[in-house]
């Protein structure tokens, strides 16, 4: 039981709402220095952006109101204990805070020269797929060095404002209904990069058995510190590739899977899903929670396009086009349910019984 608990709960609403309200100002200050500083120290590395309507900054801003009353409203009726909701990691966020900017140097001058493709001498990127040999995010090392490890959660908070594990946490509703019936659910968070959506299952299914896989070894180093830090008891963590689970058929509860796709080209998307289907249960269940799609916020779209513009996101374009309900299909999955949440989107698919 955190401090948070004993509050009353009017108290703890204005906290959760104050504390998001903080990261919201602390995100904005923050793009507005990089912005100035990068027109000092890299002019060259700004891309051409679409401007953004005023009509669109009003529906972002009601969308994120709507995704925070949802957090809320799921913690209140105790999907996940409140509790998770004052889990930021403040902390390490400050102290990593310095070393963003001791990073953003490097950051820019890859973006001013458009190299996507460098790794540190000593990094063996050979044994990785080709699509994942790359600079995400102009990020250094991409995801296989430690500096990105460490930088990368406060980096997502930042770009969304501070909304990233609210619409992380968006996935555990659906889970939780599909898994109404299991007391010691067994549950893989696939690409579980630096442990967050590990950390919220373990709060919200305690008894569960529960295993993270990613390619990245610096990420799982990274997430195997935080959530032990984090007193989480120990998930199993692999290496290993999304398109080659390395698990028995049939063997998982739930999968989830956050933000993977959209860095996957098409056929490795398709052998994903096909990868979770084969590991779950019959019955089981799958979670995505991914970027959201043109056809989810049509008016978005200038938004969209700036994305992989100003960030390495080289598969991004496709991905919000793709046909993940005819995908999901492909694979085998019925009763796919889709629902927006904010910048995000998730999609719930079972594996017939
Ligand atoms: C955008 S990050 C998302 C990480 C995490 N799920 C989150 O919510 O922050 C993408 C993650 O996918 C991992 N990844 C990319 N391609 C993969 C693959 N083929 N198999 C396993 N992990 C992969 C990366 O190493 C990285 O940790």
């Amino acid at each position: 039981m955190l401090l948070i608990d004993l509050l009353p709960p009017d108290w703890q609403k204005s906290l959760y709402f104050g504390q998001q309200d903080g990261k919201a100002a602390l995100s904005l200050a923050h793009k507005n220095l990089n912005n100035q500083l990068r027109k000092l120290w890299a002019p060259d590395s700004m891309p051409a952006m679409a401007s953004l309507a005023p009509e669109l900054l009003a529906s972002l801003k009601t969308a994120r109101e709507e995704l925070l009353a949802e957090d809320w409203q799921d913690a209140e009726t105790g999907v996940y204990p409140k509790s998770l909701l004052f889990e930021d990691d403040w902390l390490r966020w400050a102290q990593t805070y310095p070393q963003l900017w001791l990073d953003q140097v490097a950051v820019w001058e890859r973006m001013a020269a458009k190299d996507y493709r460098s790794f540190a001498p000593e990094i063996d990127v050979q044994s990785y797929p080709d699509y994942y040999r790359q600079n995400f995010h102009y990020q250094t090392d991409g995801y296989l060095g430690e500096t990105s490890a460490t930088l990368y959660d406060l980096q997502v908070e930042l770009l969304f404002n501070g909304t990233a594990e609210a619409m992380r946490r968006r996935l555990l509703k659906p889970l939780k209904t599909a898994l109404a019936d299991k007391k010691t659910p067994r549950l893989l968070d696939v690409a579980c990069g630096g442990g967050v959506t590990l950390k919220h299952l373990a709060r919200t299914f305690p008894q569960a058995s529960l295993a993270g896989l990613d390619l990245s070894p610096a990420y799982l180093d990274y997430a195997r510190r935080r959530l032990e830090e984090g007193g989480v008891t120990a998930p199993q963590l692999f290496q290993g590739n999304a398109e080659e689970l390395p698990f028995r058929d049939d063997w998982f509860d739930g999968i989830t899977c956050v933000y993977l796709f959209h860095e996957l080209p098409p056929q490795p998307r398709q052998r994903v899903l096909e990868e979770c289907y084969r590991a779950l249960k019959p019955g089981g269940v799958l979670v995505i929670l991914d970027s959201i799609q043109l056809k989810d916020r049509p008016d978005w779209a200038p938004m969209l396009e700036n994305f992989p513009r100003l960030f390495h996101e080289p598969y991004y374009r496709n991905y919000t086009e793709d046909d993940f309900l005819a995908r999901l299909e492909k694979a085998g999955f019925s009763q796919i349910q889709e629902r927006r949440h904010c910048f995000s989107k998730s999609w719930t698919a079972l594996k017939p019984n």
